[in-house]
């Protein structure tokens, strides 16, 4: 069956929706498989939609919106990207595993909010711009197809952030490792 076509802000925002009904539904679920299951669905949709919005949305909507938006828009996505990261490799079992789910859930709504807020929002900025969003939306129907079929030939890699320019951070495993940690931040001044 053909996918319906979509505009760019209904494309957009079905993603917005789906990946809400994902975090919903991992927070009910119950047993480490089905959980599992649901974490790696929620990093494909959402490694989908960052990069088809980084990639395509976003430079459309360069120099047509307020600049302070766009450049959030980004690191909010770098921010989300740790997490993603952490959990594509995490262990379910982990003490925490659910904490990361949930608030990386946080970090997206807030996110979306600032994307599809009815006054001064991204999408309601490009679309006063007049942005060409039947096209916008073909092409990103379009990659989202290829990122797809390259997830699932070749599993999801690494996220790769474009306003983070991989800032140190270190793992505090113990007390030792704590003072290393502090002399780190402490050094970065
Ligand atoms: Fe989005
Ligand atoms: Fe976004």
């Amino acid at each position: 069956m053909a996918a319906k076509r979509l505009d760019a802000i209904a494309l957009l925002k079905a993603d917005h929706r789906k990946v809400e009904d994902l975090f919903a539904k991992f927070e009910s679920a119950k047993g480490a498989d089905r959980k599992a299951k649901l974490a790696q669905e929620i990093c494909t949709e959402l490694t989908v939609h960052t990069t088809i919005e980084e990639e395509i949305f976003y430079p459309a909507c360069k120099g047509k919106i307020e600049e302070d938006l766009l450049a959030e828009a980004y690191v909010e996505h770098d921010g989300a990207k740790v997490l993603l990261g952490e959990i594509e490799v995490g262990n379910l079992d982990g003490e925490f595993y659910d904490a990361k789910v949930k608030v990386l859930s946080e970090q997206i709504k807030h996110h979306v909010k600032e994307e599809e807020r009815r006054a001064e929002g991204m999408f309601a900025e490009a679309k006063a711009a007049g942005l060409p969003m039947d096209d916008l939306g073909d092409r990103m129907a379009a990659r989202k197809k290829e990122l797809l079929a390259e997830i699932k030939k070749s599993g999801l890699q690494a996220p790769q952030t474009r306003t983070f320019i991989g800032s140190p951070l270190k793992h505090n495993t113990g007390a030792g490792a704590k003072d290393t940690a502090i002399v780190a931040a402490m050094a970065l001044r």
